[in-house]
Parts: C-alpha cells; sequence; structure tokens
C-alpha cells in the first residue's frame, strides 16, 4: 500500500520500511518532507534548506543554513584525477551512466567516506557529497558538448553556483537569470524525495549492507536511469517530438498506448502510489508556463502536451486506469527552456534527488536496520535428482 506497516520481526527490512521523512497520500495526492506540504516548500523555501530539512529533519536556522552551506564549499573540490575519467567517456556516453561512474569513483579519492558509523562521520560524507555532486553533474554536460570541465564560484549561493558551473561559456562573463535560477530552485525542491521509490529503495538497500554513502548513491543513480523512473523526464520529451515530426497527431500515440501489443506506453502518466494527480506536476505544469513566458519561449511542445493531457484525461482507457500526469510529464518541458540537453534531464532529477536518497541512507543507518533481504514465494521446481548428460 505504499504505507507504514508495523513490520513483522521474522522479516525485518523485506521491502516496507518505517520513516520519518516523506508522507505521501496516493489517493488524495498529497506530498510532504517531515510534515511541510510540497506546495509551500516550492514557493517559499530555498533548496539548500529543503536539503538541510530532509537530512537533519527541521528547517535551518540562518546560522545552521551558513554552517552546512560552508562545510558543503569547503568540500566542493573534486579531485583532479577524476576530469581523466570523465576524458575517457566517450561524448556519445548516456550523461546518467557517466555520473553513476563518476559517483562511485569518488570513493576512491575518499575511502574516509566508506565506514561512517558515528553521526559526525556521516556529516563529512554528506557534506563531501553535496559539495562534488554539483561539479560532476555540470562536467557530465560539458564533457557532451566539448567544454571545459570548469568549477563554477563558491561565492555564490548553492543553485548560482550550479547554473555557473553548467553555462559559464569560455571567455565569457557569465550573467545569473533570475528566472533560470527560480526555475531550477523549484524543480530541485520537487524531485528531492518521494518516500520509498524505485531509487530511494535501492540506495536504502544498498546502504544497509554498510557499502559507503556514494556507492549507495551511485546505484540509487542506475535506478533512477530507467524509463519508467526518472528516465521518464527524457523520453516524455522524445515522445513529444515524435509527435510534432507527426504533425501533432495525439490520437496515433494515443492508440499505441492503450494497444496491448504495442509495448509503448504514455511516457510522464501514471504513478505507483498516484491513483489522483500528482501534486508535483500539477505544480511543474504551472511552471512550465510561468518560465516559458518570462523567457519568451513559444515552444509548440508545451501546447502538445497540454493536448494529451487533455485526451488522457477524457479517455476511459486512462480514467479507469486512474493515469494522470506524473513529476516527469511537464518537467523536461522547462529543462529545455533553460538550455539543458534532453539526455541531461534525468541528471538533473538525480540532483534533485539527491538529499532525499541522502536523508533516506542517513535514516537507515542512524536506526541501525538490518542488511535488507526481501524474501520470496518460492514457485519453482520441486526437489529432483540428478541426470547424466548421456542420458538428457
Ligand atoms: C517516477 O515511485 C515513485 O515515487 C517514482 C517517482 C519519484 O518521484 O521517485 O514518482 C518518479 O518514476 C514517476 C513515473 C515515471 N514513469 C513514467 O512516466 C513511465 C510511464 N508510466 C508507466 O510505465 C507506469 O505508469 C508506471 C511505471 C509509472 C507505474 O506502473 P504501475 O503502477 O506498475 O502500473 P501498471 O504497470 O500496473 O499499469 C496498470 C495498468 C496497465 O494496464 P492493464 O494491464 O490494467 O490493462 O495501466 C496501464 C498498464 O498497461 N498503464 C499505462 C501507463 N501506465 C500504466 N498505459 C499506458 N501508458 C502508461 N503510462
Amino acid at each position: 500500500t505504499g504505507g507504514v506497516t508495523t513490520l513483522d520481526a521474522g522479516y525485518k527490512n523485506t521491502g516496507s520500511c518505517e520513516s520519518e521523512i516523506t508522507f505521501l497520500d496516493g489517493e488524495k495526492g498529497i506530498l510532504r518532507y517531515r510534515g511541510y506540504s510540497i506546495e509551500e516548500l516550492a514557493e517559499k523555501a530555498d533548496f539548500l534548506e529543503v536539503s538541510y530539512l530532509l537530512i537533519f529533519g527541521e528547517l535551518p536556522t540562518a546560522e545552521q543554513l551558513d554552517k552546512f552551506h560552508s562545510d558543503i564549499k569547503k568540500n566542493s573540490v573534486v579531485d583532479d584525477d577524476i576530469r581523466k575519467i570523465v576524458d575517457s567517456f566517450p561524448k556519445f556516453a548516456h550523461p546518467m551512466g557517466v555520473l553513476s561512474s563518476l559517483t562511485s569513483a569518488l570513493t576512491a579519492f575518499n575511502p574516509s567516506s566508506v565506514n561512517v558509523d558515528s553521526e559526525a562521520d556521516m556529516y563529512n560524507a554528506i557534506v563531501k557529497i553535496l559539495g562534488k555532486f554539483p561539479v560532476l553533474v555540470a562536467w557530465t554536460m560539458r564533457k557532451k558538448q566539448g567544454l571545459p570541465l570548469d568549477y563554477g564560484d563558491n561565492s555564490l549561493d548553492y543553485g548560482e553556483n550550479i547554473l555557473k558551473m553548467m553555462f559559464k561559456q569560455p571567455n565569457q562573463d557569465y550573467h545569473q537569470n533570475k528566472i533560470i535560477l527560480n526555475a531550477l530552485n523549484k524543480l530541485l525542491i520537487l524531485h528531492a524525495d518521494h518516500e520509498q521509490n524505485c531509487s530511494t529503495s535501492t540506495v536504502r538497500i544498498v546502504g544497509s549492507s554498510h557499502a559507503g554513502l556514494f556507492a549507495s548513491l551511485s546505484a540509487g543513480i542506475s535506478a533512477l536511469w530507467g524509463p519508467l523512473h526518472g528516465g521518464a523526464n527524457q523520453a516524455v520529451l522524445e515522445m513529444l517530438e515524435a509527435i510534432k515530426q507527426d504533425g501533432g497527431d495525439t490520437k496515433k500515440y494515443m492508440a499505441k498506448a492503450k494497444d496491448k501489443t504495442d509495448p509503448f506506453r504514455l511516457m510522464g502518466f501514471g504513478h505507483r502510489v498516484y491513483k489522483n494527480f500528482d501534486p508535483r506536476a500539477k505544480i511543474i505544469k504551472k511552471a512550465a508556463d510561468e518560465v516559458l513566458g518570462d523567457l519568451g519561449v513559444k515552444d509548440p511542445i508545451l501546447e502538445i502536451a497540454k493536448g494529451l493531457e487533455q485526451e488522457a484525461l477524457n479517455d476511459p482507457y486512462f480514467v479507469e486506469r486512474k493515469l494522470y500526469p506524473n513529476v516527469d510529464f511537464y518537467s523536461g518541458i522547462i529543462y529545455r527552456a533553460m538550455g539543458i540537453p534532453t539526455d541531461m534531464f534525468t541528471v538533473m532529477f538525480a540532483l534533485g534527488r539527491l538529499p532525499g536518497w541522502i536523508a533516506q541512507w542517513r535514516e537507515m543507518r542512524l536506526r541501525k536496520e538490518p542488511i535488507g533481504r526481501p524474501r520470496q514465494l518460492y514457485i519453482g521446481k520441486t526437489e529432483r535428482s540428478f541426470v547424466f548428460i548421456d542420458k538428457r
């Protein structure tokens, strides 16, 4: 049911878990981080504040936030040898594969991040990854674009620094675009955590063996990559582009999505838990209108998306199955307007989800949960004797 269930002692940690971090009501379309509604946080908070809230359980005071940011800045240098790993990838490598590899490689350069039993050691590993991950995200994008791998500017705030690392062009002054900065902040907050989804469960189960934080996050990034999960935001744009190339014929794609002989699914629709509107999709849809309007971007893809949404919301197949737009349906339209390449969309999802993964990993370790060991219902062959090959 996705709800909190009392764990059967015999099968502790078999897939359901207890958590204080995120509350999600799939029927009512409610999402709260540590009790605060996503609607309020997306409007009023800053991503680093929300990261602190998710990880430590309370909104930070100004002093706590300053110290947190200062500790993160102190850890924002990535070992120069990691550039050699970036250089070794082909330009056509998918950014999620690059990011997962680089995140795992961080362990080699930060061995102290592995055996973290004390809260202090966990904190040190956490500020390390929050400092280095945005650099890896920027390097992953710039590698594809043939741009120099750059560092940002620690005098900037967290979001400003991310954008500067991603977008600063050589030999050109860089000017922050407030519209893009606000859009990034909102999108990162909306992606920051989502209870026990596929990638978060991956981070928790890998971390439950006491593998290091960076190795657990690398596994989570790989899980997020799948098109049924975070990879859907890229797949949505590819689907909308295909519809546009097809002259905007949404009916053909609706028919494909309902055809059981066709593996095609309407990307950005449906959800394991939400059987109502994904509250994040509502906020992102409104933000897409605002951001494109403020940027003066006319993107026919947005109108195609809205048309597809209306068709699906009025189609019995989708209504019966309670298939609504999810977080991935409109997010790519904003990323695209921000100048982010399509195959980097899921990397942006990972950047947002990072504090949620960290918070869930930390909660699991502080609660000293046992190693994850899901059980099964065996439905295979009953016992039988070996037959030598000449008798088979
Ligand atoms: C994310 O878990 C999380 O919280 C994830 C996430 C997060 O923040 O971490 O919210 C992020 O991953 C969002 C989901 C992004 N994925 C997509 O948009 C991919 C397209 N969606 C589907 O693949 C699907 O809806 C899932 C994977 C999201 C959910 O799958 P379910 O709940 O297992 O749905 P299902 O496979 O049981 O489908 C139920 C019925 C089936 O038809 P019937 O067998 O009953 O006839 O609905 C159909 C499905 O064929 N269906 C779809 C559909 N999704 C489900 N039909 C067409 N298009 C779709 N998108």
